[in-house]
């Protein structure tokens, strides 16, 4: 486990000093809420405009642009989907294909967030990067079954690329900072 690349904090993801910092955008990428509206806020009008050009970006892709105001240097855009399952145990066969019965297809597409998320940057010579918790905020994603799945993506990210020299995990409150600590603990020893 490449624990020492991975680091966990509470805070505002918009004043992290990375090279990206990952959004929880909307498919359309013009905008929202929670950290997409902080993230829009900070950088300022032009990250909007760039943003006009991309059209869209579906769940589980990511799209990068530049990071205006922010100090970091890119923001990489990724919609997280909307969580419409029934947790059962992480991995459940789901019951019935995208019925959302069993969680899977919002496990899957939350678990390309990160590593499309991740592929992208290596591309643009990314060293270091911050995700948010992405989806557990107004998409209601449960948070404990979203931590492991952006860890252990993380971690086998990291595992086979040498690129990413820092993830940070940034958390909003000191709950989910409880609850992704919880997630390292689990997964740093597997
Ligand atoms: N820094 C870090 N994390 C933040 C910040 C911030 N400034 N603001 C909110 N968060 C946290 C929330 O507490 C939550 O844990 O980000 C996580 C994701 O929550 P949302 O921002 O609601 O994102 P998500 O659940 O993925 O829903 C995406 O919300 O903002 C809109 O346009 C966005 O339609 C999209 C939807």
């Amino acid at each position: 486990m490449p624990a020492n690349r991975i680091a966990l904090v509470e805070g505002d993801i918009a004043v992290q000093h990375v090279d990206a910092i990952v959004n929880a955008a909307n498919t359309s990428l013009l905008g929202g809420g929670g950290v997409d509206g902080a993230i829009h806020r900070a950088a300022g009008p032009e990250l909007l405009a760039e943003c006009r050009t991309l059209g869209g970006c579906p769940t589980g892709e990511a799209k990068i642009t530049k990071g205006y105001r922010l100090p970091a240097k890119f923001v990489i855009h990724t919609p997280g989907p909307i969580w419409r399952g029934a947790p059962s145990p992480v991995g459940a066969v789901s019951t019935g294909e995208g019925s959302g019965v069993g969680g899977r297809d919002e496990d899957r597409l939350l678990a390309n967030c990160y590593r499309n998320s991740l592929s992208l940057a290596v591309r643009h010579g990314v060293r270091a990067i911050a995700f948010p918790s992405i989806s557990t905020g107004i998409y209601g994603f449960p948070i404990e079954r979203a931590s492991r799945i952006a860890v252990r993506e993380v971690k086998a990210f990291l595992e086979k690329e040498s690129g990413i020299e820092k993830v940070v995990f940034v958390c909003f409150s000191r709950g989910d900072f409880t609850v992704y600590q919880s997630a390292l603990e689990e997964i740093a020893n597997q």
